[in-house]
């Protein structure tokens, strides 16, 4: 069997030199269908490695569960990166970052009070031990020593960044360890003395994360990796957005210069990414430097390949880099032809407010629960009210966007972005109601773990509001509603809307948003993410494996307004305006 271990300067794959040249693509952020396409473009442009993290609360959307199905079948990707010739580096966390919501950590695991998050603390330990041992059960097998491709396993992720607790570490290096992972362990941290000396344990290979001054950032990691390879574990070629911001590009020929002195220096590389893919479902994260950012649907990341897996200028340029140190197969990737465009009418329209029990199940609380106490990414909350008006009503923190409706009109909305905590009622009686919307939990830095919902006392004027009712709305149960109940024509409040629309070959279709307000989108029940009017990105991508020959259905949850019931197939991506 193969052998792989780390060498006095360099890795050693049958104790010959071998530098890594990998690539980053996310299994969970591409259809199972797309999967050895993507492999073999990786392949193509010159790369050797696919390395993906783990998203821990994707398996196990609770406690107990572990799902392997389709999009979530590590097993089968990692066969894929092998039929392919390549090997594999797999960063199973616990948590990954990664833009993803809780940095991957599942919500249901700060549900116990006091919990800690990302130290050696015994709940979540125990918690970590279970998820590891589910992961590492997949991937044992698959090792190098054992005939399979998997190189590497990272520890954690950017540790330094967020804490210094090396019990953590090293309880988690056992944990890998015990679950029989025999290949060099390494962990990844941000170039800076602090931050590889807090989050790296000795013994374990440690190796940094950036996308520019290689030089410089190299020699940094190596006063703290005095021996053995260097590796940039993320070589970051592009960026991602946030919702309103701009859409982050990077030039093509500045990154591919950075990429030649990387390899130049002798250094092994993860390109990160190099096919960003898509936060499909709800699955986005957030940042919060002081204020909440949530992160778009798409992770095209201006990658290599783009989200819809077709090369780009930086795709050839990097071919090219490569091509200077390592050999590159002579077959050139292909791009998909442009896209089926055409409209199609949306009808049927179900308004939450017009009969909420047909969309989820009431349950009845004194105090506002919040959403992660409920279980729930979207809820409708209700009480009575009987005070004199006008009246304000104020929450202590809106997380993450609250929309008021007073006896089914509406009031407001209060923005978790806008740092909105009050907003006036015309009337201190009546029924109030609150659709409460999770926009992405925050992935990075102390908010992680922290629930969603309104957070602290609900108040109209000094009186603490009580006695609420509280729908938790499925959202997988969307495209389902019209089996259960009936059209209710437009209105006030959230509405799902219906299409259907006509495939001759199915291939890959951009739904473009612009026109639309805020909300959700599903082609044939799978559900494709957020979209809103904010941008950068006016198009949502609709992978071709999920497109049919024949009848196709596109259902629209649209939480604010749509004003033109016409949804509109497009030839390409629109990922909005670039920075200037
Ligand atoms: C860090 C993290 C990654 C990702 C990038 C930014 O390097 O380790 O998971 O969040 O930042 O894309």
């Amino acid at each position: 069997m193969p052998d792989f271990e780390i060498g006095e300067s360099e890795f050693l794959l049958d104790g010959r030199p071998f530098r890594i040249l990998s690539g980053a693509l996310h299994y969970f952020r591409v259809h199972p269908g797309s999967w050895a396409d993507r492999i073999e473009k990786a392949r193509l442009m010159g790369l050797n490695t696919i390395e993906t993290y783990v998203p821990w609360n994707a398996h196990s959307p609770r406690r107990g569960v572990f799902g392997t199905d389709g999009m979530l079948d590590l097993e089968r990707f990692l066969r894929l990166v092998a039929e392919a010739g390549m090997y594999a580096i797999v960063r199973p966390g616990p948590y990954i970052c990664a833009e993803w919501d809780n940095g991957g950590l599942p919500a249901w695991l700060f549900q116990q009070p006091g919990v800690g998050v990302r130290r050696n603390e015994p709940r979540f330990m125990a918690a970590i031990e279970e998820y590891l041992q589910q992961v590492l059960r997949i991937v044992r097998p698959l090792q190098i020593d054992q005939g399979g491709p998997v190189l590497l396993v990272q520890v954690e992720n950017e540790y330094g960044a967020f804490g210094d607790d090396q019990a953590y570490l090293k309880s988690l290096v056992e944990i890998i360890r015990q679950a029989g992972i025999a290949v060099p362990l390494v962990t990844v941290d941000q170039p800076t003395a602090e931050m590889l000396e807090a989050g790296g344990l000795d013994g374990v290979l440690r190796t940094a994360s950036f996308g520019s001054r290689s030089t410089e950032r190299l020699r940094t990691l190596r006063e703290h990796q005095p021996s053995g390879p260097l590796m940039c574990m993320e070589f970051w070629d592009g960026w991602f957005d946030h919702w309103g911001g701009p859409h982050h590009t990077t030039s093509v020929e500045e990154t591919a210069a950075e990429l030649d002195t990387l390899l130049a220096s002798g250094a092994s590389v993860n390109v990160y990414m190099f096919h960003g893919g898509t936060n499909f479902g709800l699955t986005s994260g957030a940042n919060d430097k002081g204020s909440y950012r949530p992160t778009i649907t798409s992770y095209d990341y201006d990658a290599p390949l783009d989200e819809a897996g077709n090369p780009t200028p930086k795709y050839e340029a990097f071919r090219e880099v490569i091509s200077r140190y390592a050999p590159v197969p002579p077959a050139v990737a292909s791009s998909a032809a442009p896209a089926p465009e055409y409209s199609v009418p949306l009808g049927e329209p179900v308004r939450l407010l017009a009969n909420p029990g047909s969309w989820g199940v009431w349950s009845d609380h004194e105090a506002m629960p919040t959403l992660d106490v409920l279980g729930a990414r979207l809820a409708l909350f209700r009480t009575d009210l009987d005070a004199e008006g006008p009246a304000l009503l104020t929450v202590g923190e809106v997380r993450d966007r609250a929309t008021v409706f007073l006896d089914g009109d509406p009031v407001g909305v209060l923005d978790r972005e806008r740092q909105d905590r009050a907003i006036m009622l015309p009337r201190g009686s009546g029924r109030l109601e609150i659709v409460v919307e999770d926009q992405g939990r925050v992935n990075y830095g102390s908010r992680i773990g922290e629930p969603k919902g309104l957070i602290g006392p609900v108040q109209l004027g000094s009186a603490v509001l009580s006695n609420w009712s509280a729908c938790v709305i499925d959202l997988d149960e969307v495209p389902r509603l019209w089996g259960s109940t009936t059209a209710t024509g437009p209105g006030v409040g959230p509405i799902a809307w219906r299409g259907s629309f006509d495939v001759d070959e199915p291939t890959d279709h951009f739904l473009q948003t612009s026109g639309w307000g805020k909300g959700v989108a599903w082609v044939n029940g799978f559900c494709l993410g957020r979209y809103w009017r904010r941008g950068p990105q006016q198009t949502l991508f609709v992978p071709g494996p999920v497109v049919r020959a024949g009848a196709n259905e596109l259902v629209v949850l649209e939480l604010d307004v749509l004003a033109d019931p016409m949804a509109r197939f497009v030839a390409g991506p629109s990922l909005g305006p670039v920075e200037l």
